[in-house]
């Protein structure tokens, strides 16, 4: 397969890159041979991917705002990490908010309405097609993998744009990169998100560039967040702490789903319902250690899942920059903290590391390729900055020359390159 850059322009069929990612969203288009990315929010070229439906305000914040709305402990619903949620029935129940019934595709398509008219505002055309990246694998079930970019394609219509084409962003990523690679190079796109983690294998050519193969994993920065979340910070909120049954002395583990939902990004949401607080009461009734319980109920009344979710991230973004982070709880109790050492975060991230390493192997096979044959690995991906995933990554293909693309934007620039392509 083939993706080629040089296309003639035509005004009357503007096409809009978008990455819709897990974790963070940016939008581009083609100008003169190049990418140009949108600016979405204050200047910034990439977008939180999170909504914030604002009770007071009665409207639905996007990106930084949403983020900043849900630290300031306004009245709201938080939700990030929706890419996740694709290709689940849930995407299609409606719940009421802010007095309209909406289901989670009409929430994602308002997040891609606002992106859509941040790019019309800046650039005066009207965006009717869209090229969006998507994963190679949303999700290792087939058909929740299909019914996922059935869901996606639907947000865009409902979004207001006419046609939507999809690129795997590994693909994208490779575009983008292609200047890496001299002749009879051979190029491999290591793509580590929030939610998925994707592979390109590839050579330059004199107007686009030749995909050998693309495969991913559902594994990404937001799974390093769950693990990091459920060993280290859980177990402060009665995680495997031993409940009393009602009558005589033995006791058993409080039950996992909670603490599991409460530690993984698109989950957090669904947990401020009643019956899990009712759930919390029940545990507490009959805790040993009643002090870990308490934590988790006023979790739930306070609605912080969010709050340790980003205390969490910022304490594995610290450990990995600094060698030693810390996991700030004080939301939950005064003075409350983790201190998490690089060689912890190492150790607890392993197994999902060799899984993604795995993962870019059976890339290359899946093109008849050798991994000595690799000659450049290429990184993006904000997870890419983990010395964990490069250190796994690395050690598979020794002998390829390492080189790193821009972690956020490498996908975007990819799709805003191929945009008016994708139609032609
Ligand atoms: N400096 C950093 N060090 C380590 N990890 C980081 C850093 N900055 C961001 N991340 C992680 O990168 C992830 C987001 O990366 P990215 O924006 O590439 O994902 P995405 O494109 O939104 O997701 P996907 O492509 O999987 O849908 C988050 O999990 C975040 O914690
Ligand atoms: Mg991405």
């Amino acid at each position: 397969m083939r993706w080629n850059f040089i296309v003639q322009r035509d005004q009357s069929m503007a096409v809009l890159g978008i990455d819709f990612g897990t974790s963070n969203s940016a939008a581009a288009v083609a100008r003169d041979g190049a990418a140009h990315m949108i600016a979405l929010e204050s200047g910034e070229m990439t977008l939180p991917t999170a909504v914030f439906f604002d009770f007071d305000r009665k409207k639905m914040l996007i990106g930084g705002a949403a983020g900043a709305a849900l630290l300031a402990g306004d009245e709201g619903r938080y939700m990030r990490a929706l890419k996740s949620l694709l290709g689940a029935p849930l995407m299609r129940e409606k719940r009421n908010l802010l007095g309209e019934k909406l289901d989670f595709i009409d929430i994602v398509s308002r997040f891609l309405g606002q992106v859509k008219a941040a790019a019309e505002a800046q650039t005066g055309e009207t965006f009717t097609r869209a090229l969006s990246g998507r994963p190679v694998r949303f999700h290792p079930d087939d058909a929740r993998n299909a019914q996922a970019e059935v869901d996606l394609r639907e947000a865009y219509m409902r979004a207001g744009f006419e046609d939507v084409a999809f690129m795997y962003e590994p693909e994208a990523a490779a575009l983008a990169n292609r200047e890496v690679l001299a002749q009879g190079d051979l190029g491999l796109i290591v793509d580590i998100g929030g939610g998925t983690s994707d592979f390109t294998l590839f050579r330059n050519g004199a107007d686009g560039i030749d995909i050998l193969g693309s495969y991913g994993v559902r594994l990404g920065g937001t799974d390093f967040d769950r693990i990091v979340s459920l060993e280290t910070v859980m177990p402060l909120l009665g995680r495997d702490s031993e409940i009393r049954h009602a009558f005589g002395n033995e006791t058993h583990t409080a039950p996992t789903t909670i603490f599991n939902d409460l530690a993984t990004w698109q989950k957090i949401q669904f947990l401020y319902a009643p019956d899990s607080r009712r759930l919390a009461k029940d545990l507490l009734q009959y805790a040993v250690e009643p002090a870990k319980l308490e934590r988790l109920i006023s979790v739930l009344d306070d609605e912080l899942g969010h709050d340790i979710a980003f205390a969490v991230e910022a304490g594995k973004i610290g450990a990995n920059t600094t060698g030693a982070g810390e996991i700030d709880l004080r939301v939950i109790e005064r003075g409350l903290a983790v201190v998490l050492q690089a060689q912890t975060v190492e150790e607890l991230l392993l197994p999902s590391t060799a899984e993604m390493a795995q993962a870019a192997l059976v890339t290359v096979a899946q093109a008849g390729a050798l991994p000595e044959d690799v000659t450049h690995l290429v990184f993006v991906g904000g997870s890419s900055l983990m010395q964990v995933t490069r250190t796994a990554l690395g050690a598979v293909f020794p002998s390829a020359q390492v080189h790193h693309g821009s972690a956020l934007t490498a996908i975007v620039d990819g799709l805003g390159l191929a945009a008016e392509g994708a139609f032609a």
